[in-house]
């Protein structure tokens, strides 16, 4: 079984890796009609009816804004196709891929729901629960707008498994400036100063760190792990050409240690938007996030960039962008076949990603989005993404499959009560079988 798992990211990861670069550069397809209903669709945007139900996990601030600004363009091109929102709160669809499983095992799914490129994805496709969307790819030209990082990541045997609306940062550090100012500290390069940083912080009554529930905690563990390890040695850890027993690995565990001792004790209990309003509140400095923190930060919260916040890459990661890829798939068996197609149809539209991203905080999957109207944090990310290394986030479906992460998970949570760094190695080179 673990063979199996190993054999499916390598070839996932190996893809995307000897890519190096991810060349974003490509001639953008003409965008076919958004109204197309795609094979096995019937008549125009206009006329075609039904009901389709989209399943994801964005109900909260910074998650719901982009969602509803797809639904809008969805509901202007398909007037008469019901939407109905089957969102499952919980970031990072920690609830709702539990309750989509059991969805998916009683033969029950939704018309569309949301997966993340790489390992996550092929999960599904290896237990036969997606249908193959080539034939949407082949209409609208999608193959010369999607980048070629990304399609390795949901292709099978040459058929394409979802449709991906967006790239994320997950190694983001992010930052309120007046609280940098008034304590003489700045966002720091790596760990090392961070401890310096934090030493003064800590002094002046701020939480350095701020912190949320688990899944937070594993989305900083990897961006420790990247940082400290470097890009190519964090990406062998999921090809196996990285030993997860070997002393870097060992050190980077220990700094992780360190670092949570800067963070808040109440994290366990505070969701992500949570720890994020520390930081805007000023009780916390710096808080490491995925850049849907952005969309909380400036859509919900108003905030400006450099006024209200500021960001930097995770410390040890600049020149890295270490990504995932919402993507949204057609089920087997989806009740209302045609209008997933005509959801699907929109989701990959430039105008279904403009309007969706802008709100996300996220850069559109196609590379022919129209820039100027992204906001300056996103401008830097499309720069980022076409010209740094790319390593791919093991919390958000990147790297390992689910069984795999679940794994890694639970020796956190062991890690997270006990402390024990030489167990935590013992019990992630298990994992990694
Ligand atoms: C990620 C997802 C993002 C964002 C985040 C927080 O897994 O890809 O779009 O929703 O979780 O919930």
């Amino acid at each position: 079984m673990q063979i199996t798992r190993k054999r499916t990211l390598t070839f996932a990861l190996s893809t995307v890796l000897t890519l190096g670069l991810v060349g974003c550069a490509s001639t953008p397809a003409e965008e076919t009609s958004s109204g197309s209903s795609g094979s096995g669709g019937s008549g125009t945007s206009e006329t075609a009816t039904g009901t389709v139900e989209v399943f994801s996990w964005w109900t909260g601030g910074g998650e719901e804004a982009g969602l509803n600004a797809l639904v809008e363009v969805f509901n202007s091109e398909y007037p008469n196709i019901e939407f109905v929102n089957a969102a499952v709160a919980g970031g990072a669809g920690t609830n709702a891929r539990a309750v989509l499983a059991t969805r998916l095992e009683a033969n029950d799914p939704p018309d569309s729901f949301q997966g993340h490129a790489g390992a996550e994805l092929m999960d599904y496709i290896t237990a036969g629960q997606l249908e193959d969307l080539s034939f949407l790819y082949d209409e609208q030209g999608w193959a010369a707008v999607m980048p070629e990082t990304l399609l390795p990541l949901i292709t099978v045997d040459g058929a394409i498994y979802s449709v991906p609306v967006n790239i994320h940062r997950a190694n983001v550090m992010w930052a309120n400036p007046s609280v940098l100012s008034a304590n003489g500290v700045s966002i720091p390069n790596s760990w090392d100063e961070f401890f310096v940083a934090a030493e003064k912080l800590e002094a002046a009554g701020i939480i350095p760190l701020a912190l949320g529930e688990q899944w937070t905690q594993l989305h900083l563990f990897e961006t420790v792990l990247l940082g400290e390890l470097g890009t190519d040695a964090y990406n062998g850890l999921w090809d196996g050409s990285t030993d997860w027993g070997s002393s870097a690995v060992g050190d980077a565990l220990a700094t992780f240690k360190k670092v949570l001792s800067y963070t808040n004790t109440d994290a366990a209990s505070l969701s992500w938007q949570d720890a994020t309003q520390l930081v805007i509140n000023g009780d916390a400095a710096f808080n490491i996030m995925g850049d849907w923190a952005e969309g909380f930060l400036r859509v919900d919260n108003g905030l400006v960039e450099q006024e209200g916040y500021t960001w930097a890459p995770a410390p040890g990661t600049a020149g890295t962008f270490q990504f995932l890829s919402d993507s949204f798939t057609l089920p087997k068996g989806a009740p209302d076949r045609d209008s997933a197609i005509a959801w699907l149809t929109v989701a990959g539209s430039a105008a279904g990603q403009d309007a969706f991203n802008v709100q996300k905080g996220s850069i559109p999957a196609r590379n022919d989005a129209d820039k100027s109207i992204y906001p300056p944090y996103l401008q830097s990310a499309m720069d980022d993404w076409g010209s740094n290394l790319v390593a791919g986030s093991l919390t958000h479906g990147v790297t390992a499959s689910n069984a795999w992460k679940a794994e890694i998970d639970t020796a956190l949570g062991l890690f997270l009560v006990d402390g024990d760094v030489a167990a935590f190695q013992s019990a992630l080179v298990a994992a990694a079988g």
